[in-house]
Parts: structure tokens; C-alpha cells; sequence
């Protein structure tokens, strides 16, 4: 049976369980790809750290010698960040190694110059372990749907952030404990703000826009929110409501032009994606000639992100076992069949939302912020006002339909008046699906 070297860079929370799960999972992966596949090296920060099981003589600092190790047939990037991870990606495929990574940074950012360099080099660039960790989103957008187009991609896609929600939303926990444990539970982002910010969510969504609607996605080109700024107040509303709040990912072809956003939503609790929690991650895809369906998992962790990894790697190894290297490309399109399309801008898109006043609780006030609404065309659909205080009271509104830019600008006029005590929180409603 042909033998298949593999480079390991890095061996933290993914790295290991990549080890371990080839070593362990060595006779079914045979059986598979038909051919034996044997982790070489492994390139780490500190190589003198003891790691359980795996020998050390397979550990060096360096990861230009794993990459240069003529045993080393396939690289396999988990060091994570930017900068290094481009320099070992591109030196990896500079020296005709196929490439495997989870770096979703690494390829919201620099993914379509890695794929050029990819192709030109006649190597295979997988990436299903960057998003939804063990679910496979890409290989379903990329091979599954092949005679439709994509209408919509939404869902949650980063477990971190899902976690902190129903742990906040189910157990009432604190924003800060729920964080400490997705990330022992190594969830988390070597830097979390990118987890609750919504930027790993955004880096994911430029992911699976280029591969479903065929077009170069910038982050830039994404409306981001994340999830810190919400407090216990708007869950115990969403509750009031009926509602769950999700840190929700969208992408969708809006009369061709694309609306690509990342934000915390209050969606229905009977529905479906309001029932996915913890570290879950579930993508709901619209196809023209197949309708929705949703795919539901695991969406970080070590153990559900080397699942990703390994079908990856077995792929490869097929294709190097069968001489079919590059049939694939890594988009699913031919590079020049590919057209850009032009984005939604965000202040026209059109939602309910949740808004939280912060106001003076004396006659009048509510009167005066519902013209101010209706001034701008928004309708009001429900009000709550919490009991007297004596100090400023919440007062929360639920809107029908509006456009995004007649709400910021209600909201401004509202900051603006006297009987307004704080900044007006802003949570759009998720109803039509
Ligand atoms: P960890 O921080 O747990 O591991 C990083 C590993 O890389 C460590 O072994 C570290 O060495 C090594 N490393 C870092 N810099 C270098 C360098 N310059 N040269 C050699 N080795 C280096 O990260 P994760 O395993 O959690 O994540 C890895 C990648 O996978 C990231 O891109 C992440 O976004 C992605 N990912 C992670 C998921 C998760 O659930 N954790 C899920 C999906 C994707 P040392 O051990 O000595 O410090
Ligand atoms: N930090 C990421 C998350 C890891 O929580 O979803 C999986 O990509």
C-alpha cells in the first residue's frame, strides 16, 4: 500500500486530536484512501513540552524543516494567526505539497491568492475543518449542490459565541464564566474577542459566500455585531417575547445583490436553529432547485474540528493514490467562471427589531418616542415598560417590518431626547424562515 507522509504544524487543541485520531483511526483510513498515512513531524512553539503519547523525537521548532521534509507529502496547517501561517501555507505549495488547514482567518484573508498559488502549483488546498467545525458546510456548498444556485446561507457558526448564549439564556450564567469554559473547553479563539465579536463568524461567512455564490467576498464587505454589548435585561425580554437571541451568520442574494452579515438576532424559540445550542453549529441552505435543508453539528473542539482534518487528508490521499490531484478546484468553480457581485448595503435591508430605550419613567415619554417612529414609517408591533424605579426604567419596543436606515435614524432622534438615559440597544428580529 502507497505510503502517505504527513506534516503537522502545530499540536495544541486541534493538532492533537489530529495525531491522535490518525493514529488510532489508521486501519478504517487505510480501508478508505487506500494507502497507509504516517504523521512525519510535527512543528510546535515549544518542543521540549511533554504531549502524552506522541513520540518526541517527531517534534522540531521549526516548521520550514517539516515543510521541507521530503517524507512530508501533505502539510497540515493548525498554528493558527496570520502572518506564519501564510509564510509555511505558501512555502508549502512553493514546494509542492498539498496543504490542509482550520484557519479561517488565514483564508477569509489572503484565500483567494492561496488558491491561485494552489492551482498553478497543481496541489490540493483543503479547508473543510475552517467552518462548523466536524459539520461538512463546504463539501455540501462545493460538491453537493452542483446543478442549483444558492440562494441563502444562514445559520450559527461559531460555537464559542452559541455556547456563551444558552448558557446565558438557559442557566442565567455571567458573560464572563460562560467564556472561561468555552475556552477550557478549547473552543475558543486563541483570541476570544474574535469569538464574541463576531469576527470568527465573519472570517467563516467569507468562506462559504465565495463558495456559494460564486464571488470574491471581502470582510470588509461584511456587516459585523457581535455579542458583548447584551445584557441580562434583553434576555429576560427575549424571553417575555418568546424568543432566544443567536449570534446568527447571513448571506443571501437579495435580487442579485448580496447581503452578508453577522449579528445577534432574537429568533422565535419553536423554531428550528433557536433550538441549536451550546457548542452546536447548524447552516441552513436555500438552493434553487432543491429548497432548504440544514446541517447540524458540532462546530468546534478538537475532537469534531480533526474529523473535518481527516476527511480532508483522506481526500487528498485518494486523489494522490488515483492521480486525480487538482480535480477539484478549491472554490468548486472554474477561476474565470466566477463573477463578483455587488453588495446590499446594509441601511436597506429591511428586518423587525427589538429595540431597548433606556428612558425617564414620567408621562409623555413613550408618546413622544412612538412619533418619532412613526415619523420614520416604523410600526410599532409590541411594548413592554418594566414597573416604577424611581430612577430610569427599560422601555422595550418590537417593531413590524422597517428598513435599517429609517431605525438608525429614529433611534438617533430618540438618544437625543431629554427623557432618554443611555444608549438604545438594537436586536434585529429573525421571523421569515
Ligand atoms: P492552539 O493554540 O491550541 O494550538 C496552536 C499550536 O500551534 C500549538 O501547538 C503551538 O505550539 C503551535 N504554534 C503556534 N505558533 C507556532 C509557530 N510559529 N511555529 C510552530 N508551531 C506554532 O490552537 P487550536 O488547535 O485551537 O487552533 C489551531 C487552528 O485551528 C487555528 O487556526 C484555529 O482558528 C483553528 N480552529 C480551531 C478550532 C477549535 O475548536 N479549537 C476549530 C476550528 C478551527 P505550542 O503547543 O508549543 O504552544
Ligand atoms: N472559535 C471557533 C468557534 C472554533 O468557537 O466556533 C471553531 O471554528
Amino acid at each position: 500500500m502507497k505510503k502517505i507522509g504527513v506534516g503537522l504544524l502545530g499540536c495544541g487543541v486541534v493538532g492533537e486530536a489530529v495525531y491522535r485520531r490518525l493514529t488510532e483511526g489508521a486501519a478504517v483510513i487505510s480501508a478508505k484512501c487506500g494507502a497507509v498515512i504516517k504523521v512525519e513531524k510535527i512543528a510546535v512553539r515549544n518542543p521540549a513540552k511533554s504531549r502524552g503519547k506522541i513520540p518526541s523525537r517527531l517534534f522540531t521548532r521549526k516548521w520550514r524543516d517539516v515543510v521541507a521534509a521530503p517524507e512530508v507529502d501533505v502539510v497540515v496547517e493548525l498554528i493558527g494567526g496570520e502572518d506564519e501561517a501564510y509564510a509555511a501555507v505558501t512555502e508549502s505549495i512553493r514546494q509542492k505539497k498539498h496543504v490542509i488547514t482550520a484557519n479561517k482567518l488565514l483564508l477569509a484573508k489572503k484565500g483567494e491568492e492561496i488558491f491561485r498559488q494552489a492551482r498553478k502549483a497543481g496541489v490540493n488546498v483543503g479547508f473543510e475543518a475552517s467552518v462548523a467545525g466536524a459539520v461538512p458546510v463546504i463539501r455540501t456548498i462545493r460538491e453537493a449542490v452542483a446543478s442549483g444556485t444558492i440562494k441563502s446561507v444562514f445559520g450559527i457558526i461559531n460555537g464559542t459565541s452559541n455556547y456563551i448564549l444558552t448558557d446565558m439564556m438557559e442557566n442565567g450564567a455571567s458573560f464572563r464564566d460562560a467564556l472561561s469554559e468555552a475556552q477550557r473547553l478549547g473552543y475558543a479563539e486563541a483570541d476570544p474577542t474574535f469569538d464574541v465579536a463576531g469576527i470568527d463568524a465573519a472570517h467563516k461567512l467569507a468562506i462559504l459566500a465565495n463558495l456559494a455564490f460564486g464571488t470574491p467576498v471581502k470582510l470588509r464587505d461584511i456587516y459585523v455585531e457581535g455579542i458583548a454589548m447584551l445584557s441580562p435585561d434583553d434576555f429576560l425580554f427575549a424571553r417575555q417575547f418568546g424568543r432566544v437571541i443567536k449570534l446568527l451568520a447571513v448571506a443571501r442574494n437579495d435580487g442579485g445583490k448580496l447581503d452578508v452579515r453577522v449579528h445577534p438576532a432574537m429568533v422565535a424559540a419553536n423554531r428550528q436553529i433557536a433550538r441549536v445550542d451550546g457548542v452546536t453549529n447548524a447552516v441552513e441552505l436555500e438552493v434553487s432547485d432543491a429548497g432548504r435543508f440544514m446541517l447540524i453539528g458540532p462546530g468546534a473542539g478538537g475532537d469534531a474540528t480533526a474529523s473535518a482534518v481527516i476527511a480532508d487528508i483522506v481526500d487528498t490521499a485518494r486523489d494522490i493514490v488515483r492521480g486525480s490531484v487538482g480535480r477539484m478546484t478549491p472554490t468548486g468553480f472554474l477561476p474565470d467562471s466566477r463573477k463578483p457581485m455587488p453588495l446590499k448595503p446594509m441601511d436597506s435591508i429591511k428586518s423587525g427589531y427589538y429595540l431597548r430605550f433606556t428612558v425617564d419613567d414620567k408621562p409623555g415619554v413613550l408618546a413622544k418616542m412612538a412619533g418619532v417612529l412613526g415619523a420614520k414609517g416604523i410600526s410599532i408591533d409590541s411594548v413592554i415598560q418594566k414597573g416604577r424605579s424611581g430612577g430610569p426604567v427599560p422601555l422595550v419596543i418590537l417593531t413590524h417590518e422597517a428598513t435599517e436606515k429609517n431605525v438608525r435614524a429614529a433611534i438617533k432622534s430618540i438618544d437625543r431626547l431629554p427623557s432618554t438615559r443611555a444608549k438604545t440597544m438594537l436586536i434585529r428580529l429573525e421571523d421569515g424562515r
